[in-house]
């Protein structure tokens, strides 16, 4: 009865709800409106409170005696480090990297672009500019120069924070020339760049722009926080939506605070001074949620891990890293389980350490499959928990609330939705659809807190992305069902996005990319099923009238292409030559057909087909290549 009562409470007087948790941090002024509308209609959280996200996140829980507790563990098998942070030393970093960038001119409301591996001065930076009111905008290290340069234009950031290298399994990844390339190509100019050197590669550094960060730190005075509203966005986090150009979430630093605080016990369980790992990038929401902002604002420990489930040095890392610091919570995607049972099935590598102190693991970024979910489980004997959530909530929409009332979980369903979120499985002229019936994934406004109010510089983007399709509910791209218990089931998306190994990438921005190659005419790009990564990316390309062209040949530029352009990350690898793209009479390439083929699924040719001689001979085209899984 726990859950049911949270949430009915939730859904029934939001306002009420939402500030009873708000009253769970310090604010400089408690908020007086708690739910209102801004001047584009849309609901806002605590728009007259008044903040600081650094303070509630550091300086409180100083003042609050918890100053030697740590903070951050740094753990870095790829460059063999370890480090240790208190709330007081983490602080004192922050505060005094808040000093480097005010005295180069940036204030409330200016953006830092932050471009950097797992090192902890990326979650320094990111506090930092946090405590001057500033506006971060990180960028995930495995994008290219133009995915960067593509950021750089729309966030317009006055400084850009860089480190001069990454490390990814037995390779170091210059980003230095990476972060040139991609200011060469933007539009937009940053005032100064502060790069962070690495013993592991020296970045050369242009004269004028360019500072050094120990240097830089060395003569900086500590800043303090700044206030701001409850509304004032804390940072802009790009994702992929369905053309080349991503969207900017904007978060809102009291709807954020007050929402990560209440989920780490609400979903997590975690009480003060317990250790939290989330296993992902700071580059990636999970990342600012779980690695950075939420264990802080809940007084954890958070790990900061710079390495890989496998092969950083082997499959036994996550259980190594897990009893070294007595990690309670694991939160991590499906793919690193995955991972660690392709190159350790019998889990030997498991066996050396003691995970006592282990309560839970948390999956997320793609679904769970019930293999994987069953793998988990009876390794560790311990709940694993699906939750589902997007870079637009900043926190999940359904789970398995540990902290409130645990449910026996079903395998492949996210669980119920979390308090705030009125989850509804609505067809397609946006009615509500009974138990056990698939249909589009939306939630019944307000959304609470957390959720993006708009897309950054382009309301209209987000009215027409998000808000147009079911008048008063915020679509979420997935499909999905519930079931008799009203459990949720998340089945994929229904539109161009994929998730690769937890990343998520546009197939849209993809096909861009593929179609722009001379000798292409036409192509589809879709998301095809993987035992490792879950989905990746499979292009199919029909070729121009008399290109002559050696279809292997074309394969390898076209992955070099998007590889050049998005960046290796989007793992694609795969391209064929075809003759005809399945379509509908009005010129839409059936992809979700194209998707049940590669996947050996059953499927129904629509009645709308122009061309349904095309399904065979692609369906044998793709088998030719080894493509159509069984
Ligand atoms: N900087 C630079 N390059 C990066 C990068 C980064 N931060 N992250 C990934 N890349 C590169 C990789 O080196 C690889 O390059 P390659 O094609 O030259 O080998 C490519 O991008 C693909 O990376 P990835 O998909 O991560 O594959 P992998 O084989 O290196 O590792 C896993 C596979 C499963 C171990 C890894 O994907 C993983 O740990 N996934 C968990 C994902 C996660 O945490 N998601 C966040 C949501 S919770
Ligand atoms: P991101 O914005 O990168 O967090 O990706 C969000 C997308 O990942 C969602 O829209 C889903 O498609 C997918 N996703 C994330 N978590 C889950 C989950 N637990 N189950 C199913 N899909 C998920």
């Amino acid at each position: 009865m726990a859950y049911l009562d949270e949430y009915q409470k939730s859904i029934t007087d939001p306002a009420t709800f939402w500030k009873e948790k708000a009253e769970a941090l310090e604010w400089f002024k408690f908020p007086q409106q708690i739910l209102s509308k801004d001047e584009n209609g849309i609901d806002r959280w605590f728009a007259d409170g008044e903040m600081n996200t650094c303070h509630m996140a550091l300086d409180y829980h100083i003042a609050a005696g918890r100053g030697d507790q740590v903070a951050i563990y740094y753990d870095s098998p790829v460059t063999d480090t370890k480090k240790a942070y208190t709330y007081t030393e983490l602080r004192d970093q922050v505060a005094l990297f808040a000093g480097v960038l005010k005295a180069q001119g940036v204030s409330k409301g200016d953006r830092v672009v932050v471009y950097m591996p797992m090192v902890p001065e990326a979650a320094i930076a990111m506090l930092a500019c946090s405590r001057l009111g500033a506006i971060h905008s990180v960028v995930f290290g495995g994008f290219a120069p133009n995915e960067l340069a593509v950021r750089i234009d729309d966030a317009e950031p006055k400084v850009i924070v860089s480190s001069s290298c990454g490390i990814e399994i037995q390779k170091v990844i210059p980003y230095k020339p990476l972060l040139d390339e991609a200011i060469n190509l933007s539009a937009h100019k940053p005032e100064k760049c502060i790069v962070f050197q690495r013993p592991q590669a020296e970045a050369s550094m242009v004269e004028g722009r360019d500072l050094d960060w120990n240097e830089a730190m060395a003569s900086a005075t500590p800043a303090d926080c700044v206030p701001v509203n409850g509304t004032d966005p804390l940072y802009v986090l790009y994702t992929s939506g369905t053309t080349g150009k991503p969207k900017g979430v904007v978060r809102d630093n009291g709807g954020h605070a007050t929402a990560l605080k209440y989920s780490m016990k609400a979903i997590y369980d975690m009480d003060p001074g317990d250790v939290f790992w989330a296993a992902s990038d700071v580059g990636w929401v999970v990342g600012h949620s779980y690695i950075v902002y939420g264990p802080l604002l809940a007084g954890l420990s958070s790990v900061f891990y710079e390495g890989k489930p496998v092969r950083t040095p082997d499959a036994g890392a996550f259980w190594r890293v897990a009893e070294e610091y007595g990690v309670k919570g694991l939160f991590s995607a499906p793919t690193a389980f995955r991972a660690i049972k392709k190159e350790d099935p019998n889990s030997e590598q498991l066996k050396p350490y003691d995970l006592s102190k282990l309560k839970y693991i948390f999956m997320a970024g793609e679904r769970l499959d019930p293999p994987t979910y069953h793998w988990v489980k009876d390794l560790l004997g311990l709940p694993v928990v699906d939750h589902w959530w997007q870079t637009e909530t900043g926190w999940a929409i359904c789970a398995n609330l540990m902290g409130i009332e645990p449910r026996e979980a079903k395998p492949g369903s996210a669980t119920l939705p979390v308090p705030g979120f009125n989850v509804q499985i609505l067809d397609n002229e946006g009615n509500e659809v009974g138990p056990n019936e698939q249909g589009n994934v939306a939630i019944k406004l307000p959304l609470p807190p957390s959720c993006l109010p708009t897309v950054w510089g382009d309301f209209e983007r987000f009215r027409t992305g998000y808000l147009n399709e079911y008048a008063g509910y915020y679509v979420s791209g997935d499909g999905g069902y519930k079931d008799d218990d009203g459990f949720v089931f998340i089945m994929g998306r229904t539109d161009d996005v994929i998730n690769v190994a937890g990343h998520r990438l546009s197939t849209g921005e993809m096909e861009e990319i593929v179609a722009s190659h001379p000798a292409v005419a036409e192509c589809a790009v879709i998301g095809v099923n993987d035992p490792l990564k879950g989905q990746m990316p499979l292009g199919m390309v029909l070729l121009k009238d008399g290109a002559e062209v050696d279809e292997a040949e074309l394969e390898s530029e076209l992955v070099g292409m998007v590889r050049k352009e998005i960046g290796a990350v989007a793992c694609f690898k795969k391209a064929i030559v075809v003759q005809r793209l399945p379509k509908t009479r009005s010129g839409k390439i059936l992809r979700k057909l194209l998707r049940q083929i590669a996947d050996g699924q059953e499927y129904t040719i629509p009645s709308t087909i122009d061309d349904p001689a095309s399904l065979p001979e692609i369906s044998d085209i793709m088998d030719s290549h080894g493509l159509v899984s069984r």
